[in-house]
């Protein structure tokens, strides 16, 4: 394995840099390139078919042109409905995100836990699976929050957030029935860690967070055990669509250690 070769992180937007910010922590030396789908932004609100061709086929020929040695779809929406059809085009290792429910699970103490993702993620077959598999006897209340994808791209661009969008979030699922018993709180969709200060003070101390990128970080490096690494310049963060789409990014990308956007 060439120890230039990079790990290839995809999201529809800036949500995936939540997987990118944990994945630093874990393997500081590894060369990364991070891919938003910006042309594509919302996937939250496409259908199925539409997800799971643009996802596959982009990354199909984001493979073939930056050679990774892995693929994470650093994307919970993506990752539910296109998972399984992108490790079958791929010839390297695709690492997925799925809601967080397991450890939710095993966190929460009333039995009550919120999910907060987008509309296509949270209607998905794969989310009621792993409801069966992890979150027996235990109740799961389920939202869609598109605001939020919103809030969160705009929030890294250093645009203020209508806080009417978090107040709308936390006031649908307390009312739901149950909602008043909600201790812990699945972050379904990698933008909305980007949230969390936001969603914890409309929450409250009482609730407790529960996301993915930890966990998707260690999996990546629990994969690449063994190789070696060398970053030669700084890692690339690559949009489709127009470049303007990354506009006002610029301090949260050199934050990152990120060169300036590319084109794809
Ligand atoms: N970041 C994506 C997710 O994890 C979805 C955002 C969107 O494009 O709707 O679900």
């Amino acid at each position: 394995m060439n120890s230039g070769s990079p790990i290839l992180l995809f999201d529809s937007g800036v949500g995936g840099l939540t997987v990118y910010d944990a994945l630093r922590e874990v393997l500081p030396q590894a060369p990364v390139i991070y891919a938003a789908d910006l042309a594509g932004l919302p996937y939250g609100t496409k259908t199925e078919a539409q997800i799971a061709a643009r996802v596959a086929g982009l990354l199909g020929r984001m493979a073939e042109r930056f050679r990774p040695r892995l693929v994470c779809i650093a994307c919970n929406t993506a990752s539910t409905i296109a998972l399984g059809m992108v490790r079958e085009v791929l010839e390297v290792p695709v690492v997925g995100t799925v809601p967080a429910i397991k450890p939710a699970a095993a966190l929460t103490q009333t039995g009550t836990i919120g999910l907060v993702g987008t509309g296509a993620t949270i209607r998905q077959a794969y989310v009621d699976q792993l409801e069966r598999e992890f979150a027996q006897g235990k109740q799961l209340l389920r939202i869609a929050a598109p605001g939020l994808v919103e809030a969160a791209e705009a929030k890294l661009r250093g645009q203020p957030i209508d806080p009417a969008v978090i107040a709308d979030v936390h006031d649908r699922l307390v009312a739901m029935p149950g909602g008043a018993n909600i201790d812990t709180l699945v972050l379904a969709c990698t933008h909305f860690p980007l949230l969390s200060e936001e969603l914890a003070a409309a929450f409250g101390p009482g609730v407790r967070q529960v996301d993915g990128a930890q966990g998707i970080a260690r999996r990546i490096a629990h994969l690449l055990e063994g190789q070696s690494f060398a970053r030669t310049a700084p890692n690339r963060f690559v949009v489709t669509g127009p470049l303007s789409g990354a506009a006002g990014l610029e301090a949260a990308l050199a934050a990152r250690g990120f060169g300036p956007a590319e084109a794809f």
